[in-house]
Parts: C-alpha cells; sequence; structure tokens
C-alpha cells in the first residue's frame, strides 16, 4: 500500500494508547505465526500510517512507539501480545459452555479478537471511548453479533445495552492502567449489580515502572542504545508540541524539583538529576498530562494478587490468576524475547486476573 493511501492517526490522549498493542500483535503473528497468528492485526498495521505519529495530538503513543522503532525494541510490545493467547483460550473455555453468551471486549481499540475466536454464535461487543470507537469504525466493520458501543466503561448505562441471557464473559487487556483505584472499585461494584454470575478476565499494570526500569529489563548491551533511542523520541516530540503543552507538563510535575525552564536541554539535564523512584514519578505526572481526555488518568496501583479484589467486594470470587506466558513455549522464542519475558515474570508488574463477579 502506498504510504498516502494509509490511514491518518486523528486519535489523541488515551484512546492512541491502541496503536502499541496493536502493532505488537502484528508483529508477533509475522515472527511467531505459529504461536499466535492475527491477520486482522496485520492487515490493519499495514493500512494505518504509523510513520506520522510525532504530532503533538499524540504524545505518549508517539513517544513510546518512537522509542520502540528508534532503539530497535520490537520485542517489548511482541512479548505484550502474547499475553494475547491467554484472553483466546479463556474465551474459548467459556463459550464452550456458553455458546450463545455475550463476551464484551472492555477498551477495545482496535483489538480484533473476536475474528480468532468466533464460533458462529456468540454475541461480541467492542466497547471504548467515543474518540476511540469512531477511529475503529474507520477501519473495522461491524460483522453480524457484533455491537461497538461508544461510552466510557465506567458509565453505568453500557450495563444496559449487553443481552444477558445465555451468560456474560468480559475482558480488559491493557486497559485498567488507565484508571484510579477508586474508579476500579466502583466499577467492580457495577459489574456485580448488573451482571451476577459474569466473568472478568483483565489485565493490570504498576504504574510503578519508569523507563528505567523498563531499560533494566533489557540485557546490559543493549540499554544505552535503548537510552539514547528514548531521548531522541522524547526530543523529537518536545521539539513539536506547542508551548502550552510543555508548559502543561511541566506544571504537571509533582517531583520535588523541575526543570529550570522549558528547553529540551533543561528538561534533558532534570532529569538526569531524578532518584529511581522520581524518575517513575515524573514519567507518570508526564502521561497523565500528555492524556487529554476527560478520563485520561493512568493511576492504578493495581493489586498483585487476586484476593485483593475480594475485599473490594464481597461478591468477587477468584477464578484463576493467570501466568503472563502460559503455554508460550520459550524454547521458540529469540534469546531477547525469552530474557525479556524471564524479566517481566520475575518484576511482577503485569498480572492477568481471571474473576467471577
Ligand atoms: C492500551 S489500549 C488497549 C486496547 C485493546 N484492549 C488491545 O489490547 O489492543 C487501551 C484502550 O483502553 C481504552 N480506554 C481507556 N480508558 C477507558 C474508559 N474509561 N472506557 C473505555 N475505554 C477506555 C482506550 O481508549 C484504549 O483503546
Amino acid at each position: 500500500m502506498n504510504d498516502h493511501d494509509k490511514v491518518k492517526v486523528t486519535l489523541g490522549g488515551v484512546p492512541a494508547s491502541m496503536l502499541g498493542p496493536l502493532w505488537g500483535r502484528a508483529q508477533v503473528s509475522k515472527e511467531y505465526s505459529s504461536l499466535f497468528y492475527d491477520a486482522k492485526a496485520v492487515e490493519l498495521v499495514e493500512r494505518i500510517d504509523y510513520d506520522d505519529l510525532t504530532t503533538s495530538d499524540l504524545p505518549f503513543t508517539g513517544i513510546m512507539l518512537n522509542i520502540i522503532r528508534k532503539g530497535n525494541l520490537l520485542p517489548m510490545f511482541s512479548l505484550v501480545a502474547l499475553m494475547a493467547k491467554q484472553f483466546d483460550e479463556k474465551i474459548k473455555a467459556y463459550i464452550a459452555e456458553h455458546p450463545r453468551a455475550s463476551v464484551v471486549n472492555l477498551g477495545a481499540g482496535l483489538d480484533a479478537t473476536f475474528y480468532r475466536v468466533d464460533n458462529g454464535t456468540i454475541h461480541w461487543y467492542d466497547l471504548d471511548l467515543p474518540a476511540a470507537i469512531d477511529f475503529r469504525r474507520q477501519l473495522l466493520p461491524e460483522p453480524d453479533r457484533v455491537t461497538s458501543i461508544a461510552k466510557s466503561l465506567l458509565d453505568p448505562s453500557w450495563c444496559k445495552d449487553i443481552n444477558t441471557e445465555d451468560g456474560v464473559f468480559m475482558i480488559a487487556e491493557a486497559v485498567f492502567q488507565f484508571l484510579e483505584e477508586s474508579e476500579m472499585k466502583q466499577f467492580f461494584s457495577m459489574l456485580a449489580d448488573n451482571f451476577p454470575g459474569g466473568e472478568i478476565v483483565f489485565t493490570t499494570m504498576s504504574p510503578d515502572q519508569g523507563f528505567r526500569e523498563w531499560i533494566d529489563m533489557f540485557p546490559p548491551e543493549q540499554r544505552d542504545a535503548m537510552r539514547a533511542a528514548w531521548k531522541e523520541a522524547m526530543k523529537e516530540w518536545w521539539e513539536k508540541v506547542p508551548q502550552d503543552q510543555k508548559d502543561k507538563a511541566i506544571t504537571a510535575l509533582k517531583t520535588p524539583t523541575k526543570p529550570k525552564d522549558t528547553e529540551w536541554s533543561d528538561l534533558e539535564a532534570w532529569w538526569g538529576t531524578l532518584s529511581d523512584e522520581e524518575n517513575a514519578g515524573a514519567l507518570r505526572d508526564l502521561m497523565t498530562a500528555f492524556s487529554n481526555t476527560p478520563s485520561g488518568r493512568v493511576g492504578m496501583r493495581a493489586p498483585k494478587d487476586a484476593n485483593e479484589f475480594i475485599k473490594w467486594d464481597s461478591r468477587i470470587t477468584v477464578i484463576d490468576q493467570v501466568p503472563l506466558f502460559r503455554n508460550v513455549p520459550q524454547d521458540l522464542l529469540s534469546a531477547d524475547m525469552q530474557r525479556l519475558m524471564d524479566r517481566f515474570v520475575e518484576r511482577g508488574g503485569w498480572n492477568i486476573f481471571h474473576l467471577r463477579v
């Protein structure tokens, strides 16, 4: 496809985060098709203009994707994409028991799980913020039995849109890191009120991870290249954004010190003085400042153990805590991917939980 025929990304803020996992699923499908194959992701990545993501409207995702490309760090998103395997297995097991169930894909982004698991009788719902659903509709049709819902998952009215006759199974992949803990609690109570007996599988991500921690996950010989790539990508973006965005980002910093001024050189010099903890906090502050939508929060300090959710609402029961990379045969992966996978598991920042509400 010619570059000028590609779909321009018109998303900003939180919805733009959908571009990362989509890219990872396409990449994994190309590199490890025997492990996981997502034909739609491969097709969509071809159609989207991924080369033009450094606009001021795409701050965080633009920066992340740029770092990953510049630093040749594809394994990072690819690895995250491998988690999609667990979701497929969970959904398939549920719909084997409930062939006409409703499956609700919360924070769907450009996820095409439906096409991988459809049994011909399920009802499928893709729910996301209105801007995200608008973009999704440009790229993905709504086949029979698939309904898009353009609402926040925190808006209780979507619950009435779901057919509850034959069981409800919900998935939320790489979504809850955008919520605060209080919102999550409210959300789970809402699920228990509306879908008693329904099940949900979701990932959580600890927001404590700063770039330094990401960098530490890579083998020492790649870290300098990654640091350089991160700086270059951040600089590229910083120099493009209007002054008011820079001011907003600096104001949002809750760190004990701040950059002297808003020139890139000031930011760079200041960043170098931060402790690891301050670095993670600064990253969180910047992500929040760069995410312009009303629910643009990256806040959740996720429980590390599924039993914690029972304390939130006694109607919740734990079905499973899924190891991140269950059934992923490590020996098929590149040495880089294996190392990265080991670090992910060791650090434990990401989890997959399966609960009944
Ligand atoms: C990192 S993307 C993941 C997309 C998709 N689940 C995947 O795995 O490809 C996060 C998605 O969550 C959506 N999201 C964030 N907050 C939301 C909210 N309050 N309600 C609905 N969707 C939300 C974003 O718009 C975005 O599409």
